[in-house]
This record gives structure tokens, sequence and C-alpha cells, in this order.
């Protein structure tokens, strides 16, 4: 059963694309030379218990903030508003759909300025900002991009145990869908929503949730998604390769699947494609298309579908996590390899996995 939401009295706030993440990860040195050594990201400032990072693209002072704590897991997602009354505009948009709401001075976060920090609908701890430190643009700073140069930070993927309802809820907030995964009595099993005019800045994926999935970073080209894999190989890290390369038949980027040293999946894509037009037009996807999540047929791993990093709340505790439950679904989820095929019509051709779900 879809849940619905009050609807408030203002309109939502603007948003203008997804911003950084804040993961809280146990060992801060193993998850630097990760993210600093291997991906190359760049640090903009650390101290002993937080790094706070930015691809080469970036201006603002991060896109992604690296905290040490006890429990592996999902600090907050941040997104940048178009204004810095925008922000008043979240606080009340917030405080009418009656969820925990925190209003932060500048500073609060480090580089980050008056901000509202809420626990959505969802159950995602939610970060609306508008005013940031501007850092170095290392756009033209080939001296120290390295061949798996990461350009910027691209989206969040969430898994949530109800994605009709999560759908809802960001279209409310002015999301628009880009593509989704619907089965023949058009129940939706993951939706692509976006603000900038990319694919999407938030993925939703049904499962148990409220979880991360995963967060992503672009590049410009292919070759250098190849090369953070041979960077890994030649390291002995390959077990930190979850899945890919590959070519997605959503959104149609090319990608990579890392998991960090807590487990935190990161994903690497280069590109999609524009989304900007009022027409732009939906793909849906048929849930048994076995091009759908590769656009090569390869399988998707198992812990791709399993995995995902627990959410905090305001209060740093990790959200308790529901499992996925859906009674309009058939037997299929959208793990169900299992059910795949290749050509429609075709049942013999798809990937066997058995009950991968
Ligand atoms: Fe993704």
């Amino acid at each position: 059963m879809t849940m619905s939401l009050p609807t408030p009295s203002i309109a939502p706030p603007d948003v203008i694309r997804c911003a950084y993440a804040e993961l809280v990860v146990t060992d801060l040195a193993a998850s630097r030379a990760f993210y600093v050594d291997v991906l190359g990201l760049v640090v903009t400032h650390e101290d002993a218990d937080t790094i706070w990072l930015r691809a080469f693209e970036e201006y603002l002072h991060h896109s992604l903030v690296l905290r040490r704590g006890d429990v592996a897991a999902l600090g907050v997602i941040a997104y940048r508003v178009r204004s810095a009354a925008d922000v008043d505009v979240a606080e009340e948009y917030y405080r009418q759909l009656g969820v925990p709401l925190e209003r932060r001075p500048a500073g609060t976060t480090r580089g980050i300025g008056d901000a509202v920090r809420i626990v959505d609908p969802l159950g995602f701890p939610v970060e609306f900002f508008y005013d940031a430190e501007h850092v170095e643009r290392f756009t033209r700073r080939y001296d120290v991009h390295g061949a798996g140069a990461i350009s910027r930070l691209d989206h969040f993927n969430v898994a949530t145990p109800d994605v009709p309802f999560a759908r809802s809820y960001y279209e409310q907030l002015g999301f628009r869908v880009s593509e989704d995964i619907q089965d023949e009595d058009e129940t939706v099993y993951a939706a692509w929503m976006f603000r900038k005019s990319t694919v999407h800045d938030v993925a939703l994926t049904g499962g148990d949730g409220p979880r991360l999935h995963h967060i992503a970073f672009a590049t410009h080209e292919r070759s250098q998604i190849l090369h953070l894999c041979d960077h890994l190989g030649a390291l002995r890290e390959s077990d930190k390769i979850e899945r890919g390369p590959g070519r997605h038949g959503v959104s149609n980027a090319f990608y990579l699947y890392l998991r960090d040293p807590d487990g935190h999946r990161v994903e690497i894509y280069t590109h999609d494609y524009y989304t900007g037009d009022p027409d732009n037009p939906v793909v849906t996807w048929d849930v048994h298309d076995n091009q759908r999540r590769d656009w090569w047929g390869t399988p998707v791993v198992p812990s791709w579908y399993t995995d995902a990093s627990l959410v905090l709340d305001l209060d740093g505790v990790p959200q308790p996590v529901v499992a996925r439950s859906d009674d309009r679904e058939s037997d299929v989820t959208i793990g169900a390899d299992g059910f795949s095929y290749t050509r429609k019509g075709d049942t013999d051709t798809g990937f066997k996995l058995g009950a991968q779900v």
C-alpha cells in the first residue's frame, strides 16, 4: 500500500542539484587511501576526524565528507537550492510536512552556509543549502589530474521499500522522472529523477530501506574508468570492484561500481544525456528486460541487489530498516534477473540466476 503525503501550502524549495554526501567511515586512513590515493579526489581540508573532498571541476568546498565514526553509515545527502531564500522555504515546507528538522547556522558543516537538515518522508537525512565557500576549480589543472580523473559528483541512489511513494514525494518536491522500470501491470520498481539537466540527481531503487545504495561521481571519458580498474588491480585490490565496468541500459552511461573500505558503494559514471527540455521523453523499461541494468546483458552480481549502507537520523542513530513489501508486485522483484529475457517473447535466452531477489 502506498502512503500519501500532505500537500504543503507553499511551493517547494527550488532545488538545483545533488551537491554533497557525508559518509561515516570506521577507518579514516583506509578511506583516505581509497578516495584520495586511488580515486584522486582533492582534499579541501582535513583534521583528525574528518576529510572534506571535491572532484576536479567542483568549486564548492566539498562534494564528499568522510567522518570517522563507530558505525559505517550515510550521515547526510545534501541538495543545493537556488538562493538563500530557498533555505527558508525548505524550512517552512518541511515543517508543514511534519518531519524531524533542524536549522544549521553557517559553518555547522565546514564550508557550508546556512542550511536546513531534515529526515525526509522516506527516512533519509537530507540537507538543503545555498551558501558555500568557494575554492579553486581544478578544471585545467592537468598537472594533477591523473589518468582516472573524476570531474564531479553526479547522483545519489537510495533504496526504499515503496518506490511509488518515493516517486510521488520527489515529484512534489519538483523533481522529474527521466527513466523508470515497470512491469506489465505498471508497478514501478525503480525511478530516475532529476533537477539538473541530466538523467538524475537521485535514483529510487526498490529494496529494504531507508538505505543508501550508492553515490556516483562522473568522469569525462570511459578510459578514466578503465584506468581506475587497472589501478586497483595493480594494488591487488580488485576485490573493491563489485560490478562492471559496463554499459547501463537505463541512462546509457558507462559504469563501474566500487566498494570502499567500509562497504559503501561508489559508482563511477560517464555519461548520460541532456534532459532539460520541458517535454523530455520518459523512458520506461520492462522489469523483465535483461538489458535494462546492463546493455550488454552482463548479469548483475547478487551483492548489488542486497547490500546497501545504513542511514543516520538527525541524532546520529542508524534508522531502522524496513523490508521491501509491495503486494502489487508479482513474484518478480527489481533484482529478479532469473526472469529476464533479451528479446521480448523469448523466455529461454535470459540469464537464470535462480532466486536472486
Ligand atoms: Fe548510479
